[in-house]
């Protein structure tokens, strides 16, 4: 299907590389007629690879700390300006630990990197929607994304307090899907997706094991980025205008599973 998405306006967040799931959501709306602009934090843009991405989407990329609400203030008022419009849809893919970048086990926090992880992966969906909100920048039906992860759930070892950010994260979609959803039909959603390898996946201490896992326990196995990137556009299009509030697991059939059969042959007793 094509011109999905045609006419519509976006920002997108969180393309840090090739491998990042917003960046191949940045390819699939630009191939469905989107028009958006690109943001990411200041230090993240020093790599330089997101300029790569904006030359293919015939964009521009606006830094923006998504944890300080005058970066966001400016990234969404230069985005109406440029884009020629209110916003249509929002892509939020952002998440950080410092806890578990540095290897803090979960029973011996860092309180100050605790709150850091919180404000990065939660609390900026929370000042972006309420900036957004401020302004008046989405449009009627406009759809808002974030990413969150199973582990906000259910309990994972090694996800750390980025377990306690996701869950934050899918009840902040919850709570602003009902008041911007009242003023203004906003829809809000999370798609809770399948581990993946980009770097925010594979800075996760044992990720390697949480992939094959995931991928044996899943009759679909893995859903790839690629995929998820699919998934994102058509709930940025107009076919799900009633869809909010949710969390979508996007995971192969990971989360309605107890056990599959090769996982069962792992611990035959029978063999
Ligand atoms: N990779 C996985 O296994 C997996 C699984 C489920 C959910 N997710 C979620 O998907 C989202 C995207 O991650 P990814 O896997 O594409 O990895 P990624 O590392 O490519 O993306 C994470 C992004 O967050 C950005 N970021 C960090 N701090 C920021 C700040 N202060 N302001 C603005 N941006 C900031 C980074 O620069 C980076 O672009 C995250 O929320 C992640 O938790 C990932």
């Amino acid at each position: 299907m094509n011109n999905l998405l045609a006419g519509k306006r976006g920002i997108i967040f969180g393309a840090l590389d090739e491998n990042s799931i917003a960046w191949k959501v940045a390819l699939k709306a630009h191939e469905q007629g989107a028009k958006f602009t690109l943001t990411n934090a200041p230090v993240a843009l020093r790599l330089g690879e997101i300029n790569k991405l904006a030359e293919q989407c015939g964009t521009v990329v606006i830094p923006a700390d998504a944890t300080l609400t005058e970066d966001l203030e400016k990234l969404i008022t230069q985005s109406v300006e440029q884009l020629g419009g209110k916003l249509d849809f929002v892509l939020h893919s952002i998440g950080m630990s410092p806890n578990v970048r540095k290897g803090k086990a979960y029973t011996d926090l860092n309180y100050e990197w605790f709150n850091k992880t919180v404000d990065i992966s939660a609390i900026s969906l929370h000042k972006l929607l309420q900036t957004c909100h401020k302004l008046d920048a989405i449009n009627d039906w406009g759809s808002v994304l974030t990413l969150s992860y199973i582990a906000g759930q259910k309990a994972f070892p090694g996800y750390g307090d980025m377990a306690d950010a996701k869950a934050m994260l899918e009840s902040i979609v919850r709570s602003f899907g009902l008041y911007y959803g009242n003023s203004k039909k906003v829809r809000i959603n999370a798609i809770s997706q399948s581990p993946t390898k980009t770097t925010a996946g594979t800075g996760i201490k044992g990720f390697g094991s949480f992939f094959e896992f995931a991928e044996k326990m899943s009759p679909l196995g893995n859903a790839p980025a690629e995929d998820c990137a699919n998934y994102c556009i058509t709930l940025f299009s107009d076919y799900t205008r009633f869809v909010t509030m949710q969390t979508l697991y996007h995971d192969g059939g990971f989360s309605n599973m107890g056990v599959s059969e090769a996982i069962m042959q792992v611990f035959d007793t029978e063999k």
